[in-house]
């Protein structure tokens, strides 16, 4: 086991570059399902998430290849149509693959997925949608089973904006014969994204970024080469290093469009922001930050996978902050390991009171979820002394090298095994 130590106070300065979207990535993967032949796509962070999805594909007869940033996919053989319990359990979006699993073969066994524990998180609006579209579908002992010759297009109403269901239905959509109208459909870039690399297969979706999606089924698609977006979600973190160490940092590869809440809110707090024509962003603090409120939405809301990095960049505010969690629940396990550090927090329902201190100091502190791991090492930036994050693999399965980036902007952070911080106490 790996963690990282971290000994702050150091401002960043200099440029760091943001990777590929993980959350576009695993769709766009799971995407390639859908047509015979070799899809390629680009800009694929090397994440653990990335290679579980990329075992997912394996595991069903596909054959994957990765090169330094781009993951290739030959589908054109499905053997199976059931991705191996370990899979599915480790990731959530493993759950990505039922859709196109179901269009391309007419068949999908899963078994419910897993993922961050961050609440209940359940899977009935991607059922919902499926059956709309005609698929017949059995639970029993933990697996999900959805069968359909040909789906037929359909109007499908989503009571929540959900990501996964609205790629998971779109995906099932475009070989659907018919159309079939998605109502209250996520807006997320990532989403976008997606309908891009489903287009440039041959298929026909409209409204992408809007909460209707019209999709007109075709009967065949074709592989296709595609470049992934940036990820706003590491972007976001990273502009938040900058702001919490008040250095000034250039983040190259963005689009200003999907930062749009982020920046604003970082702009209430005091930050210097500032948007580049050439794809990058400049972030720049030198005071401490004012208190804000935050209510996490969909998109174009702000996004519930900054909340816990935004709490940390609160707790040293020079104010007080409401940080309300709308979209997931029991998000908010970061509280109290940001408390071990000094923050002053407390929990009332899905909103966070956060009284902004002065300073942090150093402690042993534990990641339960991915951007959890992340405000911790935000926290560890700023706090006195040193700051052992541990359990860091969770940090792993949405950032690529954070730790490096961080260092080569200044940070002292480096990431060691459990044994050897053993030794040196
Ligand atoms: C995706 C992102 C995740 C992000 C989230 C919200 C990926 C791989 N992950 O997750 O990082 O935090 O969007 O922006 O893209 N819900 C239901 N029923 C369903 C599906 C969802 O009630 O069938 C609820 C969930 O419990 C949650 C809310 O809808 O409360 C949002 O979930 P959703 O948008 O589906 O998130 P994911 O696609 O899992």
């Amino acid at each position: 086991m790996e963690v990282l130590i971290i000994r702050g106070g150091k401002p960043l300065n200099g440029e760091v570059r943001v990777g590929g979207a993980k959350n576009a990535s695993l769709p766009i993967i799971a995407a390639s399902l859908l047509a015979p032949g070799s899809s390629s796509i680009e800009d694929v962070p090397h994440l653990n998430d990335i290679d579980t999805m990329c075992g997912v594909l394996s595991s069903l007869g596909a054959k994957v290849s990765r090169s330094p940033n781009a993951v290739a996919v030959d589908a054109s053989d499905i053997s199976s149509v059931e991705p191996p319990y370990e899979l599915v359990r480790a990731m959530r979006a493993s759950f990505l693959v039922m859709g196109p699993l179901l269009a391309r073969t007419g068949r999908a066994r899963i078994s419910l997925p897993g993922g961050c524990a961050i609440g209940s998180r359940p899977i009935d609006l991607h059922l919902k949608g499926l059956a709309a579209l005609g698929a017949e579908i059995d639970m029993g002992y933990g697996q999900i089973e959805a069968r359909a010759a040909r789906l037929t297009g359909a109007r499908v109403y989503l009571d929540f904006p959900s990501v996964g269901a609205t790629e998971n239905i779109m995906m099932a959509a475009v070989l659907a014969s018919g159309m079939t109208l998605v109502e209250n459909a996520a807006e997320e870039p990532e989403v976008v994204d997606l309908a891009n690399f489903l287009n440039s297969m041959g298929a026909r979706v409209r409204g992408a970024g809007t909460n209707i999606l019209r999709i007109d089924g075709v009967t065949e698609l074709e592989p296709a080469c595609h470049m992934v977006i940036p990820d706003r979600i590491e972007a976001g973190t990273l502009m938040v290093a900058a702001a919490m160490t008040r250095g000034s940092l250039v983040i190259d590869n963005v689009v200003d469009e999907h930062l749009k809440p982020i920046t604003a809110k970082l702009r209430e707090a005091g930050v210097s922001v500032e948007e580049r024509d050439d794809g990058s962003i400049y972030v720049e603090m030198r005071q401490r930050p004012a208190g804000i409120d935050i209510k996490t939405m969909p998109y174009p809301g702000f996004p519930t996978d900054l909340q816990a990095q935004f709490m940390a960049l609160t707790s040293i505010s020079s104010g007080s902050s409401v940080i309300t969690e709308t979209v997931f629940e029991n998000r908010f396990m970061h509280v109290s390991e940001l408390a071990r550090m000094g923050a002053s927090i407390k929990i009332d329902g899905r909103a966070a009171m956060i009284e902004g201190q002065p300073g942090l100091s150093g402690a042993q502190v534990r990641c339960t979820d991915l951007r959890a791991g992340a405000a911790l090492v935000l926290a560890g930036l700023v706090a006195s002394g040193e700051t052992v994050v541990s359990d860091v693999y969770h940090v792993d399965r949405g950032y690529e090298r954070l730790e490096e980036k961080l260092a080569r902007a200044g940070a002292d952070i480096r990431r060691v095994t459990e044994s050897e911080v053993e030794k040196a106490v």
